[in-house]
């Protein structure tokens, strides 16, 4: 098999575990990186690398690992402008936006929603992300969440099955039976296209109790379960996450001090998603508390057409540093390391030998950059799976 050498990077981000400690990024100057295959097969500095078939001179500039984006919610049709403007004159985001969409995605086409889902797939990829998980909910009937998730399993094997996004129009009158419906036949037709199950635990959404019933149900059919938890308001999701060892409990802007002790003493990573706060003008999650108590942090985009209509995870990096109280170190650990925690993953959101070969390239000679220069678009070259594509 050939191998690969990009050399000449002024800084390598490798997110080496073994220096977690000491420097999570674990940076190496005037490095290089050889890729055999789909995978990393060596680090270092650019004087100690081996001969290789293929060269590429990274120009002085830095290169991280690909971004890792843990929550999106690719498979819908339509958007919603008009909520959007709406918003940014005053009106608040509430979960009933959802069903715009589950009425737009309903009566899309498969080959309407995937050309969709494709779309924003590249528009992610040449931002950087090489990993995404994305999820159902939707569709909210049997047919159109299995739909979803087939689609979504085209493209990605982190798929997440989220029939309890919000109780469907048609059972607006009989949420017990809506739970019921998730809980069976619609989970008897998702699991096998899933690896995850999602609930959005949230007043107007699902309460403590219905959704412990659901990700339980789903624990029972092999699906793992994350949770929308504490995005509007204080509430049981994030204590449930813990409960449940869930891989992540998504959004964590409300949390109260056993919360943040919780996640703290647990092994379920709070994935902060700030486009939704932004595109809904919403306060802060506050990154600094949680770190600073010891819990893991990722940072996803939560891409949808209602709360944070953004791919970029460059974006998120450049929120989360300005107004989340991270470093740039602790954002970009966030966005490749933290993702792959998130998802339970060790073989992406790092570069050592062993690891996929997803990489960014910057048009910049550090990851600072990417929260130091806003709104740039720094990516330049991208490989997954030791392609380039970018
Ligand atoms: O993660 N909070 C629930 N779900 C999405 C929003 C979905 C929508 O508004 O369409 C979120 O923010
Ligand atoms: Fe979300």
């Amino acid at each position: 098999m050939s191998a690969t050498v990009i050399t000449n990077i002024a800084t390598l981000v490798t997110n080496d575990p073994s220096l977690r400690d000491s420097d999570p990024l674990g940076p190496v100057r005037d490095a290089a990186v050889v890729i055999e295959g789909d995978r990393v097969v060596w680090t270092g500095e650019s004087s100690k690398a081996p001969a290789t078939d293929n060269r590429v001179d990274a120009g002085g500039r830095a290169v991280l690992p690909g971004f890792v984006d843990s929550h999106s919610h690719l498979v819908f049709a339509g958007d919603r402008t008009e909520e959007f403007n709406a918003r940014m004159s005053g009106r608040p985001y509430s979960a009933g936006g959802i069903r715009t969409t589950v009425a737009a995605t309903r009566a899309a086409g498969d080959a309407d929603l995937e050309a969709n889902l494709t779309r924003y797939l590249t528009e992610a990829l040449r931002q950087g992300t090489t990993t995404f998980e994305t999820k159902s909910g939707y569709g909210l009937t049997v047919e159109d969440e299995a739909r979803a998730l087939r689609l979504a399993a085209r493209h990605t094997d982190e798929v997440t099955y989220l029939g309890a996004h919000i109780v469907a129009p048609e059972f607006a009158d009989d949420p017990a039976g809506y739970v019921s419906l998730v809980t069976g036949d619609m989970l008897n037709a998702c699991a096998p296209h899933a690896r995850w199950i999602d609930v959005f635990c949230e007043k107007g959404a699902f309460d403590g109790d219905q959704a412990r019933a659901i990700l339980t149900a789903g624990k029972a059919k092999g699906l793992h379960p994350r949770i929308h938890a504490n995005q509007l308001s204080y509430g049981p999701g994030v204590q449930l996450a813990v409960e449940l060892d869930a891989a992540s409990a998504d959004h964590c802007t409300h949390l109260t001090d056993a919360d943040v002790d919780a996640l703290a003493n647990s092994s379920t990573v709070a994935t902060l998603l700030p486009g939704a706060e932004f595109s809904t003008r919403a306060a802060w999650p506050d990154a600094r508390r949680l770190l600073d108590a010891g819990a893991t942090v990722a940072l996803s985009t939560d891409c949808n057409p209602g709360s944070s209509f953004t791919s970029s995870v460059p974006f998120c990096v450049a929120l989360a540093v300005r107004d989340m109280g991270m470093t740039p170190d602790e954002a970009v650990w966030a966005a490749t390391a933290g993702g792959a925690a998130a998802l339970r993953r060790t073989d992406v959101g790092r570069l050592v030998p062993g690891a996929y070969a997803d990489l960014v390239l910057l048009d910049a000679p550090s990851h600072v950059h990417l929260a130091y220069r806003p709104g740039v678009p720094l990516v330049t070259g991208v490989w997954r799976r030791g392609v380039r594509e970018v």
